[in-house]
């Protein structure tokens, strides 16, 4: 069955022949819609190309497609069962495990979706202090539940009036946000770095992570790292951990599980009685077997240095493009940690460069995108780099062919 004969069929009985942010039919017109298979840092769509993959299926897959410690620890599982009546031995092991590695973690509560775990985290803030705002930073990325989602489509005003926004990296900003609510601050949620689609991604300054963690502890409310994104891939501990910064709250999906659907909020002490109060559930939040890929996913990035791995294979693949674009004659801004990496064209505001670029790239083999960021493996060697290097450097001269 080809990518065509697939989207015809699916234009039929899915919403829009696929909806969402995976919807091929937004990206560059080479992008194929359904994939067959992954192996380590490669995926094959159904047509039989393969590429590179430089998205991970956005995020999720930190040690490689397929990775055999976490496929063997999930099959393990999967023998003896995977939703029951009631957990595995495995949840105790995985809590523990969240709770030796992330210094914040006095303890872990698990679910499917890094959505689910940022409106957790948002609950179990309100449970805690009986207050309802909540500081977002302008144009963040939470998650798609009506509080939340980019899209106001099917959301009532209702769901939105306790968000109050600032400008991420300004302390000045957020310190007149929470102004404009004293006394009624339940939490502060932010992301570890600015990672907002079509926008060349900012790091944190360390000033604003302390001064966050500063007004939090002065408004009494709790500081929310959403490391739904960025979690696993900066550093395992927390990604404001290098800052000496500690979340009373923090989300986590994506990477948790090489691939395996599982979410996980952690929280200190203080927080266990108001997280403890919430009535958190749903039917496949206890599942085994992504628990077992779990424990083995963080840690096998913990005995094997994946993030390290990750490091080196980005900062590779940045000095490549910074070299190819420049030989090019392209300016181009490459933003974010190296393990999260993303590239934009200067002067392409339409991002007709980008696109025709990431075209390119998937006919070369290299699978990127034009307005998400990027993500780096631990399954990236020196030789797949430079592999995708070379598809990169065609595909730069085939956009200066094109726009002249
Ligand atoms: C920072 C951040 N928070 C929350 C989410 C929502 O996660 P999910 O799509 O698993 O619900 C995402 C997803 O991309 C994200 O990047």
């Amino acid at each position: 069955m080809t990518d065509a004969e697939l989207r015809r069929r699916a234009a039929k009985v899915v919403p829009g022949g696929m909806y969402g942010h995976l919807n091929a039919a937004i990206f560059a017109p080479g992008y194929p819609q359904f994939f067959e298979r992954g192996e380590g840092c490669r995926q094959w769509d159904v047509d039989g190309r393969e590429y590179i993959d430089f998205m991970c299926s956005w995020g999720p897959v930190v040690l490689g497609h397929r990775h055999p410690r976490v496929e063997e620890a999930a099959a393990r599982q999967l023998a003896l069962g995977d939703c029951l009546n009631g957990p595995g031995p495995v949840m105790v092991e995985l809590a523990e495990l969240l709770v030796d590695t992330v210094p914040s973690a006095d303890w872990a509560m698990f679910s499917k979706n890094g959505t689910d775990a940022t409106t957790q985290a948002l609950m179990v803030a309100r449970a805690a202090t009986g207050r309802t705002k909540v500081l977002m930073a302008h144009g963040a990325y939470h998650g798609a539940d009506p509080w939340c989602t980019p899209s106001l489509a099917g959301t009532t005003p209702n769901e939105r009036a306790d968000l109050v926004e600032f400008a991420y990296n300004s302390l000045e900003s957020l310190e007149n946000a929470a102004a404009t609510v004293e006394g009624e601050v339940a939490a502060i949620i932010v992301t570890p770095f600015k990672h907002d689609s079509f926008e060349d991604q900012e790091l944190v300054e360390p000033a604003f992570a302390r001064g966050a963690r500063a007004l939090a502890d002065r408004l009494g409310a709790a500081l929310v790292i959403d490391d739904v994104r960025a979690g696993f891939r900066i550093d395992l501990r927390g990604s404001w951990e290098p800052y000496g910064v500690r979340p009373d709250l923090t989300a986590w999906s994506k990477a948790m599980a090489n691939g395996y659907p599982i979410a996980a909020v952690t929280g200190t002490d203080a927080l266990r009685g108001a997280a403890q109060s919430l009535y958190s559930t749903g039917s496949f939040w206890f599942s085994a077997v992504a628990m077992a890929a779990a424990k083995a996913t963080i840690e096998t990035l913990r005995d094997t240095g994946g993030i390290a791995t990750m490091e080196r294979a980005g900062a590779q693949l940045r000095e490549g493009l910074y070299a190819q674009a420049k030989a090019h004659g392209f300016t181009v801004n490459q933003t974010g940690p190296v393990t999260i990496p993303w590239l934009s064209f200067d002067g392409d505001a339409d991002l007709s460069t980008a696109l025709y670029w990431s075209d390119a790239c998937l006919r070369h083999g290299v699978y990127l995108h034009p307005w998400h960021n990027w993500f780096m493996s631990a399954a990236h060697t020196e030789e797949d780099v430079a592999r995708a290097l070379d598809g990169t450097d065609q595909a730069f001269a085939e956009t200066r062919a094109h726009f002249g």
